[in-house]
C-alpha cells in the first residue's frame, strides 16, 4: 500500500505585530476582554505590498528545504485560502511561477479555515492513487485585508500567516486517516458578502462594508466544539487507534476556550495539545500548518510520532487528519 508522507514543513508570519493593547487605541475593547475570551495576545499583519502569494512563497521555500527537494520535483500545488491575491487567477498559480517549478497542476481550494485540511485530503488521494508523486500543500492568508477594523467582534480574532507541507509517495505510513465534512445550510454564520456574483463591487457594497468578513461568533463557537470533537474521534477510529495513541493534537487555533472544550471532550492531557494562538490569533487556513511547522522545529513533534490535526471554518466545513510523521 502507498501512503502520502509529510517530508517537510515551513511557515511564515509577517513581522508587524498588532497587540491587544494596540486595539485599545482605536476600538472599544480591552486586552483583558480579548485574552480572557480568546487566549489571543497578538497577531501578525502584512505590510502594504506583501500579499498572500508572498508569504505562501516564504513558507513553501522552507518546506522544500526541509524536504530536501528542489521545486522542479513537485508535480502539483494545492493552496487553501480565503484571502487570495485575486479572485482569479489562483494564488497557487502565482506561487507556481514564484517557485519556478515546471508547468505543474496548481489550484486554490476554498474551505474556510479548514482549507489546509481539505487540501491535504485531496493531495493524499492524489498521491495514494499514484496520480501525483510530490505535492506542495499550502494554507496562506493575508486575512487582515478583509477585516473590518470597526467590528470588534471579528477583527481582534484574526491574523496573517502561511504554512506549507511537502507530501510524497511512500511505502511507510504517512497520512493514515482523513475525514472531511460540510454543512452548507450554515454558510451565513461566517462569510464575506461582497465581491462575488451575488453582490459585486459597487459604491453601495463598499458603503455597506460588504467586502469584509462577517461572523456570528456564538453559533460558530457551538458548532466548532461539536465538529472538532466529532471529526477527531472519527479520524482516530478510522485509523484503528485510541485517543491515547496520539502523541500530539494540533487543533485549529481559533479560540483557547474552544480548544480547551475539545481537549476535555477528547480526554486529552494538556501537554499533548499544541497551542500557539496567543502569538498569531486565528490565521484561518494557515493555522494548522504554522502550528505543525513550529511543533516540528521545536521538537514537540518528532519523526515517528502520531499527529492528529483538526479544523473547522466557513462553509460550514470541518475535518481531521491523522498521520505518522
Ligand atoms: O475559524 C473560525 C473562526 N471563528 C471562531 O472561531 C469564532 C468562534 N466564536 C468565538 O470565539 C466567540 O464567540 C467570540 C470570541 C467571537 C465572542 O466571545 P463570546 O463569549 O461569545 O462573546 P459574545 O459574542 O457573547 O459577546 C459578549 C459581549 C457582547 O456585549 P453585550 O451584548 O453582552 O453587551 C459583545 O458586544 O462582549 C461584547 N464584545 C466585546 N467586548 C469587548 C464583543 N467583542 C468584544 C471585544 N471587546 N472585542
Amino acid at each position: 500500500m502507498k501512503y502520502a508522507k509529510i517530508l517537510g514543513t515551513g511557515s511564515c508570519a509577517p513581522d508587524k505585530i498588532l497587540s491587544n493593547k494596540d486595539f485599545e487605541k482605536f476600538l472599544e475593547t480591552t486586552d483583558e476582554w480579548i485574552t480572557s475570551r480568546t487566549g489571543i495576545k497578538e497577531r501578525r499583519v502584512a505590510e502594504e505590498g506583501i500579499n498572500t502569494s508572498d508569504i505562501a512563497y516564504e513558507a513553501s521555500v522552507k518546506a522544500l528545504e526541509k524536504a530536501n527537494m528542489p521545486a522542479s520535483e513537485l508535480d502539483g500545488i494545492i493552496l487553501g485560502t480565503i484571502s487570495p491575491d485575486f479572485i482569479f487567477p489562483s494564488t497557487a498559480c502565482i506561487l507556481q511561477s514564484k517557485l519556478g517549478c515546471g508547468n505543474i497542476m496548481a489550484f486554490d481550494l476554498l474551505a474556510g479555515c479548514s482549507g489546509f485540511q481539505y487540501a491535504l485530503h485531496v493531495g493524499n488521494g492524489m498521491v495514494c492513487s499514484g496520480q501525483s508523486k510530490n505535492l506542495l500543500i499550502v494554507g496562506a492568508e493575508v486575512i487582515s485585508r478583509i477585516m473590518d477594523y470597526e467590528d470588534r467582534s471579528t477583527c481582534i480574532l484574526f491574523g496573517d500567516g502561511a504554512g506549507a507541507a511537502v507530501i510524497s509517495q511512500s511505502d511507510e505510513p504517512g497520512i493514515i486517516s482523513s475525514c472531511m465534512n460540510s454543512d452548507g445550510a450554515n454558510w451565513k454564520l461566517l462569510y464575506m458578502p461582497g465581491g462575488g456574483s451575488r453582490i459585486p463591487a459597487t459604491e453601495e457594497s463598499v458603503k455597506n462594508r460588504d467586502h469584509f468578513l462577517k461572523m456570528n461568533g456564538k453559533d460558530v463557537y457551538k458548532l466548532a466544539v461539536k465538529s472538532l470533537k466529532t471529526a477527531s474521534v472519527e479520524a482516530v477510529e478510522r485509523a484503528n487507534l485510541k485517543p491515547e495513541d496520539i502523541d500530539l493534537f494540533i487543533p485549529h487555533q481559533a479560540n483557547l476556550r474552544i480548544i480547551e472544550a475539545v481537549r476535555k471532550r477528547l480526554d486529552m492531557p494538556e501537554e499533548k495539545v499544541y497551542i500557539n494562538l496567543e502569538k498569531y490569533g486565528n490565521t484561518s487556513s494557515a493555522s494548522v500548518p504554522i502550528a505543525l511547522d513550529e511543533a516540528i522545529r521545536a521538537g514537540r513533534a518528532k519523526k515517528g510520532d502520531i499527529i492528529l490535526t483538526a479544523a473547522f471554518g466557513a462553509g460550514f466545513t470541518w475535518g481531521a487528519t491523522l498521520f505518522k510523521l
